[in-house]
């Protein structure tokens, strides 16, 4: 399969890694243009750079991995009817704030969502620590392997997701539809925390709309 990412910092080149190990082919991009990205694939081997509208066109799946407050940018053209995946998390500092998401009105996801009207957002990779995407994988069945939420409000893109999720080295727990995604936004119970698949069924259930935790060590992004 073919993976465009738009935003080639910690989380699109940590999933970029895995995607490419397991035998994916892989298109990074940033704002500022591939001119900007010529040592990026001696550090990792066989990636592809472009433009974000490049890596939109490259993708039969497109990850989405920039800081919040860029969305709007994400080009909604190219993206039409593919499956698009959303790391992206709000922090307000970073992000400048978003009332609708202050108030617990929407989520990150749907914002996105509302932007790519014609593509099938999920939302995926949104609450692990980028270094530990490459240090937790493991293979199918392992016994200590970690589950990631998903949610998404296409059943089918939503599947694909989870198979890729499994190939990447991830069980992956169901959260959902877009709407119900805050149940693993910052600040809630499953953020960033390593958990199996019972665990965060659990941390899911235990989320609380308007109630964030304080951010724990290395959950700062
Ligand atoms: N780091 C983590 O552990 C982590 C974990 C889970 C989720 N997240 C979330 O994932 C998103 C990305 O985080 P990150 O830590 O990977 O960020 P980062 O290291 O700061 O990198 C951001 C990347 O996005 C690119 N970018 C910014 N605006 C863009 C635009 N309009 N179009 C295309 N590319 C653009 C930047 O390129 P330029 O420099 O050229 O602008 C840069 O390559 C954030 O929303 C973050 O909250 C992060």
């Amino acid at each position: 399969m073919k993976i465009g990412v738009i935003g080639a910092g910690f989380i699109g080149r940590a999933v970029a890694e895995l995607a490419l190990a397991a035998g994916h082919e892989v298109m990074l991009s940033n704002s500022r243009g591939p001119q900007t990205m010529s040592s990026v694939p001696s550090g990792i081997p066989g990636v592809q750079v472009g433009s974000a509208e490049d890596a939109a066109r490259f993708g039969d799946v497109v990850l989405v991995a920039i800081p919040l407050e860029h969305y709007r940018s994400v080009p909604a053209k190219w993206l039409e009817g593919k499956v698009v995946m959303d790391a992206n998390n709000y922090y307000p500092n970073r992000d400048g704030h978003i009332p609708a998401l202050d108030r617990f009105e929407t989520t990150t996801s749907r914002l996105l969502a509302e932007h790519l009207p014609h593509a099938q957002v999920v939302k995926v990779f949104n609450a692990i620590f980028a270094p530990d995407l490459t240090q937790d994988a493991r293979p199918h069945g392992a016994s200590d392997r970690r589950a990631l939420p998903v949610a998404a409000d296409d059943t089918a893109a939503k599947a694909q997701v989870i198979r890729l999720l499994d190939e990447l080295g991830f069980d992956a727990v169901d959260a959902g539809g877009l709407d119900d995604s805050w149940r693993f936004e910052r600040g809630k119970p499953a953020y960033c925390i390593p958990l199996d698949k019972a665990g965060l069924e659990a941390a899911l259930a235990k989320a609380e709309r308007t109630v964030e935790l304080p951010a724990v060590e290395r959950t700062r992004r």
